[in-house]
């Protein structure tokens, strides 16, 4: 197990389970099983670890993101449907020192208005949207570049 400073916690919230099966059309033919594959072999190459944890549920997101205190240098999460209206969600991440990053595989700007707006957000360190896959990867980039450049 690498240091703490070297641990990011990366969290997947509820359908992404599906990814792949999942209108496609909009998120892409990658599975979340391929994405941890890439965030893994990313992960290697910049000398961080990660720890992936997806889940379906809103109290299950508060208790990962609350254990996240002393043993992460970063999150990075998306919050899935809950970036629109989970309070508690966001809460728990203002109430842990550990810097977010927020990630959508759609450009969710361009989707329904009720997509426009992320609670999550203002209290994230930034928010990468719109790349599918990608927007992982260079999330994983922007928590590397954020903890060797000591930004936390
Ligand atoms: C999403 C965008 C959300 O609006 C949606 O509810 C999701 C996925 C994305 O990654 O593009 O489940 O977070």
């Amino acid at each position: 197990m690498k240091a703490v400073k070297e641990r990011v916690l990366v969290l997947h919230g509820p359908n992404l389970n599906l990814l792949g099966k999942r209108e496609p059309e909009i998120y892409g033919a990658t599975t979340l099983e391929n994405i941890n594959e890439m965030l893994n072999a990313r992960a290697a190459a910049l000398g961080l670890e990660v720890v992936i944890i997806q889940t379906n549920y809103e109290g299950k997101l508060v208790d990962a993101i609350q254990q996240a205190q002393d043993n992460y240098a970063c999150i990075i999460i998306n919050p899935a449907a809950f970036t629109h209206y989970s309070i508690a969600v966001r809460d728990a991440l203002a109430a842990v020192r550990v810097p977010a990053i927020e990630v959508h595989l759609s450009n969710i700007y361009r989707r329904e208005e009720f997509r426009h707006h992320s609670v999550i957000a203002p209290i994230a360190i930034g928010q990468i949207a719109g790349f599918g896959a990608n927007s992982y990867l260079l999330a994983l980039e922007a928590a590397s570049y954020l903890i060797r450049s000591a930004n936390l």
